[in-house]
This record gives structure tokens, C-alpha cells and sequence, in this order.
């Protein structure tokens, strides 16, 4: 079975998940919808000529189209995705999946109403340097796992308005946190504790996070955000054995570093193309016919969606709200 794609959205991370398609046999992109009927047409042309569509709602009715990739700022990808899933075709939205908790349910609430499959594209956990973590840790080479730091930001340019203006989701937190945050619920879980100092932006967007997360199991995690420095872009995961470095980047984890019995272990896991691991995941969900993925299901999503509003409110950020701005 090959999966007809069609892509909402023509900007950066569209063009890499697209070029990452490409690599995928099971998968090829056959529509893409834009705000403007040029820019579909230039993005599809330069991808194999699959049709451009300046409406997302023409595009659903497009035939070819198995599933939709929605790749817009992070406000916008309610209503898309909700289209989507209302029309019966199964979708994978860009992380964070809202811009707000109360979004983030209701796509969650349609999703399961129409038995329809719906993911949060958090591609990290579909690499292979994130499973060799895992195992890593599930071997005990660092005894038990009992704390967390990790911390992942930037200076984006002035001109990066999908960073800055909160009607695109702009804000460290929303964009940067899936990572850290991400690596947290996957070694611990729901955090039972979220405790968040910020300062905000002139235009209110959270400039800098940092967050203290707790577990009822005793687990810790210090996590950071931000748009206002260039940060390590690392993790620390420290057990009672001794720690690992996650070095790199946090999102493409392509190397770590095991600390243990007075040695050093590097493991090194770099790939090009990481994102088309996501696409083979998701190809392998609808040919089982699943309507969640069994490694980033909903409840999953909601759990972090969850420690990103608390943080958020708790700093006083400005959001876009989509169920109520519109
Ligand atoms: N998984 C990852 O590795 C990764 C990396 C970066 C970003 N992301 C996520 O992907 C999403 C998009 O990020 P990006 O970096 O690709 O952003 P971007 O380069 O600004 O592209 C977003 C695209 O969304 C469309 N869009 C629809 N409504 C829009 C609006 N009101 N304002 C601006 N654009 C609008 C635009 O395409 P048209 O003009 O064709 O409509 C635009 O090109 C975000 O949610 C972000 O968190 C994920």
C-alpha cells in the first residue's frame, strides 16, 4: 500500500518532511494546500507535481489523499487538522499539536469520536539514537534513573515572526519545549508537579522558561527554554549508576554519552533524513490500522500539552487561543 500525502503548510519544516518523503518507498506526496494557490503549485512542482490547493478543504476532497501532514504555525494547526479528521482521513500534526491545551482535547476528543488516526509529530522518539537511549537505560548501565536536566534554545532574527508574534505561536516554550519536556515524559511519565519561572517578551510570548518538574515516583527534571540565548542543547540523565550526556542536539539526538563505573561510552547515531523514521511509523499505523500509535498516542500528547499549559499560565504568557480566537 503506498500512503498519498497531502501537506498543509509550504514552509520550513513542510520542505524537510517532504524531502525526507522522498526517501520513504511506502509514502509519496500527492497534494499540498497553501494560503496561496503559487506557492502550492511551486512546492508541488518542486515535489514530484503533486497538486496544489489553496484551500484545505479542497484538498480533502482530493481522492489520492490517504493522509494529511499538517506543517503550519502551531495556532493554525487546530482547524486543519480537525477538518481533517472530520473528513475521515487520518492526520499527523506538527509538534506542539495546539497552541492550547483546551485545542489540544478537542482535536483528541473528534480524533477518537471518528476512530480516526491522529499523531503529534514529536519525530525524536522514531530516531534510532532515541531507542538506543532507551535501551541504554532500560540495561541498568546507569543504575536507576532518578533526575533530568536539559535545557534547548536560540536567537532567532528579528524577522522570524512565527517566533516572536503570538498569533503564529511565537514563544520559546510552544516550539523548543516538545524536546526537553518530550524527553521527560519518556523517561518518567506524567510529572504530577510543574513549578515555572519566565520572563515574557514586549508582545507578552515567553521569552525564557525554566521549569521544575516532579514525579509521585520521587523523579526530578530542571528543564529550560528560550529565544533570548544560544543554549548547550544538551541533556543530563543521571541515575544512581551515573549519568548520560545527550550531546548535539536535543531534538536529532545523534549522539550520547555514557558515564559510568569511572568510563566513557559515546554513542554515536547521527542520520540524515531523521524525519522520514516518523513517516515509516506512521505508514506502519494505518496499514495495521491503528487509530494511535502505540509509541506517540494522545493520551501521550495531552500529558505534555498539559505541563506546557501550566508553564504557560504560571508565567503569564500571551496565547493565541484558536477555539476562541478563531
Ligand atoms: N518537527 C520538527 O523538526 C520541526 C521543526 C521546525 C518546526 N516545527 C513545527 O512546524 C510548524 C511550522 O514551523 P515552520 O518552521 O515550518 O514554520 P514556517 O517556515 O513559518 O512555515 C509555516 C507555514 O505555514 C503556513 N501558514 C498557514 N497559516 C499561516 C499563518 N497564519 N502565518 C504564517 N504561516 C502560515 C505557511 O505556508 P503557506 O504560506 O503556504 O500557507 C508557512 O509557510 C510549527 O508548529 C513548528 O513548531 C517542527
Amino acid at each position: 500500500m503506498t500512503v498519498g500525502w497531502g501537506f498543509v503548510g509550504t514552509g520550513g519544516i513542510a520542505r524537510t518532511v517532504a524531502t525526507a518523503l522522498e526517501l520513504v518507498p511506502e509514502g509519496r506526496l500527492v497534494a499540498v494546500a497553501s494560503r496561496t494557490a503559487q506557492r502550492a503549485e511551486e512546492f508541488g512542482a518542486e515535489f514530484g507535481g503533486a497538486r496544489g490547493y489553496d484551500d484545505v478543504a479542497a484538498m480533502l476532497d482530493d481522492p489520492a489523499v490517504d493522509a494529511v501532514y499538517v506543517a503550519t504555525p502551531h495556532p493554525q494547526h487546530h482547524a486543519a487538522a480537525r477538518a481533517a479528521l472530520l473528513a475521515g482521513t487520518p492526520v499527523l500534526v506538527e509538534k506542539p499539536i495546539t497552541a492550547t491545551l483546551a485545542a489540544a482535547e478537542d482535536l483528541v476528543a473528534v480524533a477518537r469520536a471518528q476512530g480516526v488516526f491522529c499523531m503529534e509529530a514529536y519525530w525524536t522518539r522514531f530516531l534510532p539514537g532515541t531507542q538506543a537511549l532507551l535501551d541504554v537505560i532500560a540495561s541498568g548501565a546507569v543504575g536507576d534513573v532518578r533526575s533530568l536536566h536539559a535545557d534547548l534554545g536560540f536567537v532567532p532574527e528579528e524577522t522570524a515572526q512565527r517566533f516572536w508574534d503570538p498569533r503564529i505561536g511565537g514563544g520559546s516554550l510552544l516550539d523548543l519545549g516538545p524536546y526537553p519536556v518530550g524527553l521527560a515524559h519518556l523517561l518518567f511519565g506524567a510529572p504530577d508537579r510543574v513549578q515555572a519561572v519566565g520572563t515574557l517578551t514586549e508582545r507578552g510570548v515567553d521569552r525564557q522558561v525554566a521549569m521544575a518538574l516532579g514525579w509521585p515516583t520521587g523523579e526530578v527534571a530542571a528543564l529550560s527554554t528560550t529565544i533570548a540565548a544560544q543554549a548547550s542543547t544538551r541533556a543530563w540523565i543521571e541515575g544512581t549508576g551515573g549519568w548520560i550526556e545527550v550531546g548535539g542536539s536535543l531534538p536529532s539526538l545523534p549522539r550520547f554519552t555514557v558515564h559510568a563505573s569511572g568510563a566513557e561510552q559515546v554513542h554515536e547515531h547521527a542520520v540524515a533524513h531523521g524525519h522520514r523514521f516518523m513517516l515509516e511509523h506512521v505508514h506502519e499505523c494505518l496499514a495495521r490500522g491503528l487509530t494511535e500509535s502505540p509509541l506517540v498516542g494522545l493520551d501521550r500528547t495531552l500529558e505534555v500539552m498539559r505541563v506546557f499549559e501550566t508553564v504557560l499560565d504560571q508565567v503569564g504568557a500571551v496565547r493565541h487561543r484558536e477555539l476562541a480566537d478563531g
